[in-house]
């Protein structure tokens, strides 16, 4: 049996809600089925039992959250209970008003998202217009005196633009600027072939980002993590499944990742009906791949198990069929030519304009459309 330590980390994921469109959201494809939402007390209840639970972080995400009327109110609380809070924006609806309240309710960090360096390129990604607004809040982030942490995600339409998106960042005087490649869940993934990048595209950024990083030195910390189906060992998903992070869907459904619903078999528990202690300690879905009694070879067997936990579990699954095989981005798995495909292809010169035209947009109607069709064929 493994050892069950606390949920250091908890994401309230506050509502599906997002008057931003992108094309790499991590939601799930069928949010729009699903709009129930937590009211104020039973997130302020989620908030409470899971300090007790030993939580320490607590970050308000969505859709986006400032959606939620009542997220000072919620700030307010995790302040008072101990939390460090951060909130993770696209920044639109953000006035200054609002964040004057944050402030004083005790949040402590803001993580403002920006699509692209180019006004362009950032609103197509979004399919809005938002890139003037962004810039306008990230200078109100800035006269408030909150460190500017800034989230870039990466993909084959921006990635050539990593010297620009450092430029820009250096000029709003980021201290931490997060290039965070696509990850493959979600819109993600359904987007997947037209994000994917060639290997010189990532190799030339990375030689950006490393000569910026010269340049800024402690000034303006860069992370850049390349994408991890170009890599030959997996990511240590979630540092383990079951092992710090809990997150919350809107509707108090509660999730050892961010895309576990995607994983057939699995009832997740939800707020509304068992305590959070039950979920940590005694639910199936939380125990499920939990440690390492339920790996198979060559997981089972590898030194490096308690490095990677064997990878991501919905990737495994998205890729496989099997959320028990290991993360087929491990050269060690017999999956493994199936990502080596997936990157093969993407290294076919495409023009710009099909790979564009061809984008799912993250939207309610989009949602609805691709649930019928999966409920028409299965
Ligand atoms: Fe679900 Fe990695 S996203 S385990």
């Amino acid at each position: 049996m493994a050892a069950i330590t606390p949920p250091l980390w908890l994401l309230a994921e506050l509502t599906y809600q997002c008057p931003l469109h992108c094309v790499f959201c991590y939601n799930p494809v069928d949010y729009a089925a699903n709009r129930q939402e937590l009211s104020t007390e039973q997130w302020m209840d989620v908030m409470q039992q899971a300090r007790k639970l030993g939580a320490a972080q607590l970050g308000f995400s969505g859709g986006e959250p400032l959606q939620r009327k009542d997220l000072e109110a919620l700030i307010a609380e995790g302040h008072r209970l101990g939390y460090y809070t951060n909130l993770i924006t696209s920044g639109v609806g953000l006035t200054e008003e609002r964040l004057v309240h944050m402030k004083e309710a005790g949040l402590d960090h803001i993580q403002l998202s920006f699509q692209d360096s180019t006004r362009e390129m950032n609103d197509f990604l979004s399919s809005t217009k938002t890139f003037d607004l962004k810039m306008r809040v990230a200078k109100m982030i800035k006269r408030l005196d909150y460190p500017m942490v800034l989230n870039v995600v990466l993909h084959r339409h921006n990635l050539d633009h990593v010297g620009r998106i450092i430029e820009m960042a250096a000029e709003m005087q980021v201290e931490f600027l997060e290039l965070a490649n696509t990850q493959y869940y979600g819109w993600g993934l359904l987007n997947r072939a037209q994000l994917l990048p060639t290997r010189e595209q990532l190799q030339r950024a990375e030689e950006t980002v490393n000569a910026y990083r010269q340049q800024f030195g402690h000034a303006m910390r860069i992370l850049f993590v390349v994408p991890d189906y170009f890599e030959d060992r997996p990511k240590a998903c979630m540092n383990g499944w079951g092992s710090v992070f809990l997150g919350i869907a809107p509707d108090g459904t509660a999730l050892p990742c961010h895309a576990a619903r995607t994983l057939p078999g699995i009832e997740f528990p939800n707020v509304t009906e068992q305590s959070l202690h039950d979920i940590w300690h005694h639910s199936d879905a939380f125990s499920r791949y939990r440690g390492d009694d339920w790996m198979a070879e060559p997981c089972r067997s590898c030194p490096e198990k308690h490095k990677d936990f064997g990878g991501c579990r919905c990737q495994a699954y998205a890729l496989t069929g099997d959320a028990t095989n290991a993360d087929p981005v491990c050269g060690k798995s017999p999956h493994h030519d199936v990502v080596q495909k997936i990157v093969q292809q993407a290294q076919r010169p495409r023009v710009r304009a099909d790979i564009k035209q061809e984008l799912v947009y993250r939207s309610d109607a989009n949602s609805r459309a691709l649930r019928a069709s999966v409920d028409i064929s299965s």
